[in-house]
């Protein structure tokens, strides 16, 4: 860990003292389930090991990010991965401007080229939504050589030695396709599972702390349960996901808490059985 922390200080490291909690709370805010994931990630990219984050919607993938570009106070550059995306998305574009009544013919820098060249780092988010021909120009990106050359361009590109990359991934989702395997075997893979017991109690605990305990109380035994039903396959892992539940406490701050979790959670969920089950749950929870 010493070499650790001395990576940190060189990083100019931005964490705030958590003190006990400090192996669970990031910096930014994200809560790890357990004592090691957080400090796991940081070891990789401390090592400049591209990062890639398992896990369903709503678990807290994009927030982990964001407390990972917070912990080492460097920004953060996203991509949103889609069929359309393509070179230009990733890289940039050429344009036209004038300049002392003169036309030129100008570089507009994209995510990618922005991230190596000034050591911030680069987000890939739903990297397997992306075609399979659009991702292997950031293969040498990616592994040891740290470098690309720019094809509209032509300019060669050493990453900066700050410059991180983080990926996150749903595996299971619908529509997505297996991530290419030259592409998958360039990250070091971590999973991101829904937080639950003491850390989601701390979540709750932090976003409503003005919230009555007794809502509190119905959310968290929802959450636990739910994700039992997930576990048995009686539930779509969505049906548990962080994100739908953080929106339905906050909805019943305003209305029945029943409603809430309606609007929340059992309307997006697919199949009717599926609705009826949760709703049911839903009624035995709310005393
Ligand atoms: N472990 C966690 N720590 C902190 N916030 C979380 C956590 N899990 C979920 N959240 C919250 O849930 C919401 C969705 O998280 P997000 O990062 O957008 O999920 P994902 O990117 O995995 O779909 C955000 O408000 C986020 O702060
Ligand atoms: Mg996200």
């Amino acid at each position: 860990m010493a070499l650790m922390e001395q990576e940190m200080d060189k990083r100019n490291r931005t964490g705030k003292d958590y003190g006990d909690d400090a192996k669970l709370i990031a910096a930014g805010g994200y809560i790890a389930p357990d004592e090691n994931l957080w400090q796991d990630i940081l070891a990789a990219v401390m090592l400049q090991k591209p990062v890639l984050l398992k896990g369903p919607t709503g678990a807290g993938k994009t927030k982990l990010a964001e407390s990972i570009s917070a912990q080492f106070g460097q920004p953060m550059q996203s991509i949103n991965c889609s069929v359309d995306l393509d070179a230009e998305a990733l890289l940039g574009f050429k344009t036209l401007t004038q300049r002392n009544g003169e036309s030129q013919i100008e570089f507009v820098e994209g995510p990618v080229v922005k991230a190596m060249k000034n050591g911030h780092f680069l987000y890939i988010d739903e990297i397997n939504m992306a075609k399979p021909e659009t991702l292997p120009i950031l293969h040498s990106v990616l592994d040891y050589r740290r470098m690309m050359t720019n094809p509209f361009t032509g300019e060669v590109i050493q990453a900066h030695p700050d410059f991180g990359v983080i990926a996150a991934i749903n595996e299971g989702y619908i529509g997505t396709a297996p991530m290419n395997e030259a592409l998958k075997n360039r990250f070091i893979a971590y999973p991101i599972p829904y937080l639950t017991g003491e850390q989601l109690q701390q979540l709750w605990d932090r976003e409503f702390s003005e919230a009555g305990s007794e809502l509190k109380t119905f959310m968290l035994d929802l959450a636990s349960d739910l994700m039992k039903q997930v576990q048995n396959g009686l539930l779509s892992e969505e049906a548990a996901s962080i994100r739908s539940l953080l929106d339905a406490t906050a909805l019943a701050q305003h209305m029945d808490p029943l409603r809430a979790v309606r609007y929340a959670i059992a309307e997006k969920l697919e199949d009717e059985s599926e609705r009826d089950l949760f709703m049911d749950l839903a009624n035995t929870w709310k005393k």
